[in-house]
């Protein structure tokens, strides 16, 4: 059933349940999971996950970055936000307590930050894996050479996590400045996929002159590329950024997006992702029932986390690490699927 799903839908089709034909753009968002679509995603994803939802411990661990995405509030030109840098102690810490609230992988995310040589993010990996054995260590650092790849799997990093934001070279264009390109990103991809790492793509919906036909190239290239994890949330506007004006992506289209990519890819694991959260109280949960199975807390320093600010987070909803986790695993339990301790490889 879910072979034929996958091999024959039209562009036309697609476009169809990509925009929503029906349910109304403006259905609410609990009746909107009720829909067909949302129940086969469902559906499709107990097959092949049950009702396990896999958490991962985030770990924000630069807001440094060299690069100046026009959506980011990272961007090397906001000179407006402080900027931070946690030691590989403080990183282990956060692990640790990462791994004593159940997580058994640790994603390690920050911007393209030179001061973080390969020779540190490998001496980091290394002995993330030394302490923790068994668990998982996803990198999440932007697009470096394929040596560097190498490098970090070598020191045993299992999973990167790189948005593809755009497959189509003119939109990516709009997004970046002249010196990144959708070429890179999609040979970054493929470096990675090479490598043998579980490999994560993925993209915003509503950034700024995004079509539908985008989303159609975006689920072709994924089809091409295979992604294990796809992280898809909402565009937010960030108010230092040159898109501050832009509106933000609905919660609809992208509950919408991930039941297709769930029907699409069947196996993928896909995150109710944190920007989906800030535009819905219970965009997250929505997210799980729309076909997503991933949940990944955020175990930054208290500190530093009100400055790990891609896009504007609500103020004052960040409370202490291990209080998140234990409400998220109970409100993930209150909708029938159960946040399970266990290092979360994909199925294929
Ligand atoms: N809104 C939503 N997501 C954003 N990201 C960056 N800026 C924004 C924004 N304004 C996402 C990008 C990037 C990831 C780190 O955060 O998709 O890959
Ligand atoms: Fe840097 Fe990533 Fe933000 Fe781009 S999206 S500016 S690479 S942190």
């Amino acid at each position: 059933m879910i072979k034929k799903i996958n091999c024959t839908f039209s562009d036309n089709e697609l476009l169809l349940l990509i925009e929503g034909g029906s349910p109304a753009e403006n259905t609410p968002p609990e009746a909107l999971v009720k829909s067909p679509l949302f129940r086969r995603a469902d559906a499709v994803r107990r097959e092949v996950y049950g009702n396990a939802v896999y958490a991962r411990g985030l770990i924000e661990f630069s807001n440094y970055c060299r690069n100046n995405c026009l959506y980011c509030g990272l961007r090397a030109e906001n000179s407006q936000i402080p900027r931070y840098r946690l030691t590989r102690e403080e990183i282990v810490a956060c692990c640790d307590s990462a791994y004593q609230n159940g997580m058994r992988t640790f994603v390690l995310q920050s911007g393209e930050d030179p001061h973080f040589s390969d020779h540190e993010i490998c001496g980091i990996v290394s002995s993330l894996k030394q302490k923790f054995p068994g668990c998982a260590v996803t990198l999440s650092v932007g697009e470096k050479s394929r040596e560097s790849y190498q490098s970090y799997f070598d020191a045993g990093a299992d999973r990167y996590l790189l948005r593809h934001e755009t497959a189509n070279g003119g939109h990516y264009a709009k997004l970046h400045p002249s010196d990144m390109t959708a070429e890179n990103r999609k040979k970054c991809l493929y470096d990675l996929k090479e490598i043998g790492y579980q490999v994560g793509a993925g993209l915003m919906v509503g950034s700024p002159y995004q079509t539908p036909s985008h989303l159609l190239e975006d689920i072709r290239f994924m089809r091409a590329l295979q992604p294990d994890m796809i992280g898809v949330g909402p565009f937010i506007p960030h108010g230092q950024t040159p898109f501050a004006k832009f509106p933000r992506g609905t919660l609809n289209a992208c509950l919408r997006l991930v039941a297709v990519l769930r029907i699409f890819f069947p196996h993928a694991l896909i995150p109710a992702t944190t920007a989906l959260g800030v535009v819905h109280p219970y965009g997250r949960e929505l997210a799980l029932q729309a076909g997503a199975n991933v949940v990944m807390p955020n175990f930054s320093p208290l500190s530093t986390r009100a400055l790990y600010v891609p896009y504007n987070k609500k103020t004052g909803v960040d409370g202490e690490a291990a209080a998140n986790c234990r409400r998220l695993r109970e409100s993930i339990a209150g909708i029938g699927y159960e946040m399970v301790v266990d290092v979360g490889n994909v199925k294929r």
